[in-house]
């Protein structure tokens, strides 16, 4: 169980991303308010099992790219409904958003729920506290009606936040966690599984797809998959363990040269962690391969050169996933084209890995709960 544990601390790591708020706001009004959603009329969302039916109960929710370093989703809490702005994460399995009693900074810059103004809010007196790799939130675990969309849940045990530390400089309001019970800090029955629970999801899956180039256009969607966010058939990677978003990977190679994973290693599929993470020295060999240098806290590339750079293949359960320069290159603010290989401050004694969004843009990526495995494909 403690491994368990300390994967959690990995999730949303983009906290350790410094994105300057008041650049989140102006993005907000530059994006149109028309997203792709109303090219993909629900009616042509097809069910999972069955390629071809045409299921009505798939909700596709749409998300925000932040720069290519955060997908943000809206839901709200309460009756009447408040909003907030969350991450998605496959990587934690709780919910939670800051309460108005929580006077730290870091709360006081985002949208806190206001308990007193809601008819269907229930408190408790359990308490919860979760350590993510950029910081800790405390809080209690209270009770009211989540909404994702058109999903609904009554009754949902979340977290409030009361105290946050390291949490000033992110650019959403809280976290809804994706992953199995098991990883759950708080103990409370994530909000998936109550869905899942309830029947209010036809099948046991969510998928993601992420855009590129800060586009619009991202999307989670519960209770199916609509194929027309992916090319080619879905490649299936059962689970090591029901439990945790993590899967077996073959190898890490450029050019059929192996450069990582070799005789294989564990990879966790994670949609709140921004870029690729694996062992240090491993991940420092790869800056040599690719001939990045190392500048402050990065590793940079002449920005000339990304197109020349080698080709990073993944191979999972045989199949070769491969990430081209120009993917695995952002470029920052003052000009730096870093890579996006990071090391994984975990030193468990299996080599783990951590495919984030730098990965899950190139590969639509779908979370089965109902066969423990992940689908990958090709995204559009
Ligand atoms: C959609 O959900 C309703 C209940 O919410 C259920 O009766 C119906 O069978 C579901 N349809 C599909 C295609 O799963
Ligand atoms: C979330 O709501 C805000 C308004 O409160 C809106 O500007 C934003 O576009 C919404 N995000 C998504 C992904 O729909
Ligand atoms: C919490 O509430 C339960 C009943 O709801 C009660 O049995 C328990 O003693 C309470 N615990 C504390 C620490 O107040
Ligand atoms: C996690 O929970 C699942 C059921 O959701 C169970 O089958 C599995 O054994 C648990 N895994 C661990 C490591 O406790």
């Amino acid at each position: 169980m403690k491994w368990l544990v300390l994967l959690g601390l990995v999730s949303v790591s983009e906290c350790i991303v410094k994105i300057p708020l008041r650049r989140v706001k102006t993005m907000r009004k530059t994006l149109s308010e028309k997203n792709m959603l109303n090219n993909f009329p629900k009616e042509h969302a097809y069910r999972l099992s069955q390629i071809s039916f045409r299921g009505s109960n798939l909700t596709i929710h749409p998300l925000r790219n932040i720069m290519d370093l955060v997908y943000l989703g809206n839901i709200t809490i309460g009756t009447p409904p408040q909003k907030f702005q969350v991450i998605f994460d496959t990587g934690s399995a709780d919910l939670w958003v800051p309460s108005d009693f929580c006077a730290v900074q870091a709360c006081s810059i985002h949208a806190r729920f206001r308990h007193l103004q809601s008819s269907t809010f229930r408190p408790t007196n359990r308490t919860f506290s979760i350590t993510y790799g950029c910081g800790t939130v405390k809080g209690i675990v209270v009770h009211d009606t989540v909404r994702i969309g058109d999903l609904v849940s009554t009754d949902q045990p979340f977290g409030l936040s009361t105290a946050e530390y390291g949490f000033k400089r992110i650019p959403f309001d809280g976290v809804l966690g994706l992953n199995y019970p098991n990883i759950s800090y708080s103990g409370a029955i994530p909000i998936f599984d109550k869905l899942k629970n309830e029947g209010a999801i036809s099948e046991p899956v969510f998928a993601f797809y992420l855009s590129k180039d800060g586009q619009e256009g991202s999307v989670v969607m519960f209770g199916g998959v609509d194929h027309r966010y992916y090319k080619g058939e879905l490649n299936w990677v059962p689970l090591i363990q029901a439990g945790n978003w993590m899967v077996h990977m073959d190898r890490i190679s450029i050019e059929r040269k192996v450069i990582a994973c070799s005789g294989g290693c564990h990879v966790i599929v994670d949609t709140g962690t921004a870029f690729i993470k694996g062992p240090k020295s491993l991940v420092d060999n790869m800056q040599k391969l690719i001939g990045a240098r190392p500048r402050g806290s990065k590793y940079c590339v002449s920005c000339s050169a990304v197109n020349t750079l080698p080709t990073i293949i993944f191979t999972i359960n045989r199949i070769n996933y491969p990430v081209p320069g120009r993917a695995y290159i952002i470029k920052d603010s003052r000009g730096c084209c870093y890579t996006t290989f990071k090391e994984n401050q975990l030193s468990p004694s299996t080599e783990i890995w951590i495919l984030g969004e730098v990965f899950l843009r190139l590969y639509f990526s779908v979370f089965d709960r109902g066969n423990d495995r992940i689908g990958l494909a090709q995204a559009v």
